[in-house]
């Protein structure tokens, strides 16, 4: 189970002259859900966008088994269907039904016939508890319900990772607990995540390794115990105390 997944080595990046990402070196094993945390502006999703390829890193290097995804010729489109990401406002197609969301990167990504794909679907709809709003439009939904379409489209896929920028930001308090819960099983059920949090408690319990961020640099890393029990760092502390106060 430590065999590493994605490694990211020594990765920067920089908006013009807006150095949002520092040297940021961190390694991801089968199985493992890192969660990143960090106060708002620290680069916790501008490292999950160069993980998935939404931006070109300045510096360093992504790599999935072994391999350069940031290397000049390699395929992003095959890559992205191996590791997913599921944002913090859905970005479901608002004009399709659930299942025609859920299909649509297993039929025009994987080239899947229609009936393949939407058996697929279906079996990741049911894991989410949203098989029976297959034939409902985006705006017919919850926020929760939208996220956990936007979750089953995420596994229809049968990624090897999924990125969680935030899964739980845009959303009323009372539907968090339904997209955590989900998030929680899959966890269980051993599929590698990393995921992106304001969620303390998700990142305590169910993490295997915690990443805290600051300024655009990994200030303190481990497992959960180590960075909520025993941090060392005393940005983290401060960080970690006004969750406690809250
Ligand atoms: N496309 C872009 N162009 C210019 N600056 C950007 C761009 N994307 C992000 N930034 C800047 O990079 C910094 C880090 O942003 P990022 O969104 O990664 O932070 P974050 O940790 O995810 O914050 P939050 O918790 O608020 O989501 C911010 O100062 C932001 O303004
Ligand atoms: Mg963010």
């Amino acid at each position: 189970m430590s065999e590493p997944v994605i490694e990211v080595r020594h990765l920067s990046k920089s908006f013009g002259t807006h150095v949002v990402l520092r040297d940021v070196d961190f390694t991801v094993n089968a199985g493992d859900v890192t969660c990143i945390i960090g106060a708002s502006g620290s680069g916790k999703s501008t490292l999950l966008r160069c993980i998935n390829l939404l931006e070109t890193p300045t510096n360093g290097k992504v790599l999935f088994h072994g391999n350069d995804i940031t290397a000049k010729g390699s395929d992003p489109c095959a890559y992205r269907a191996k590791v997913g990401m599921v944002f913090q406002s859905f970005n479901l197609f608002n004009n399709m039904t659930v299942l025609d969301n859920c299909t649509a990167g297993l039929r025009y990504v994987l080239h899947q016939d229609k009936e393949t794909a939407q058996k697929t679907a279906l079996e990741n709809l049911e894991k989410v508890g949203m098989a029976p709003y297959i034939h409902a439009k985006p705006r017919q939904l919850s926020g929760g319900q939208k996220q956990r379409v936007a979750i089953a489209r995420a596994l229809a896929m049968q990624p090897e990772v999924l990125l969680f920028d935030e899964p739980t930001s845009a959303l009323d308090p009372q539907m968090v607990g339904e997209v955590l819960a989900v998030m929680r099983q899959l966890a269980k059920e051993g599929l590698t995540m990393i995921v992106v949090t304001h969620e303390m408690a998700f990142a305590r319990d169910v993490s295997s390794h915690v990443v805290y961020m600051a300024d655009g640099v990994i200030c303190e890393e481990g497992t959960p115990a180590d960075i909520f029990e025993h941090p060392q760092n005393a940005k983290t502390v401060e960080f970690l105390s006004r969750f406690r106060q809250a």
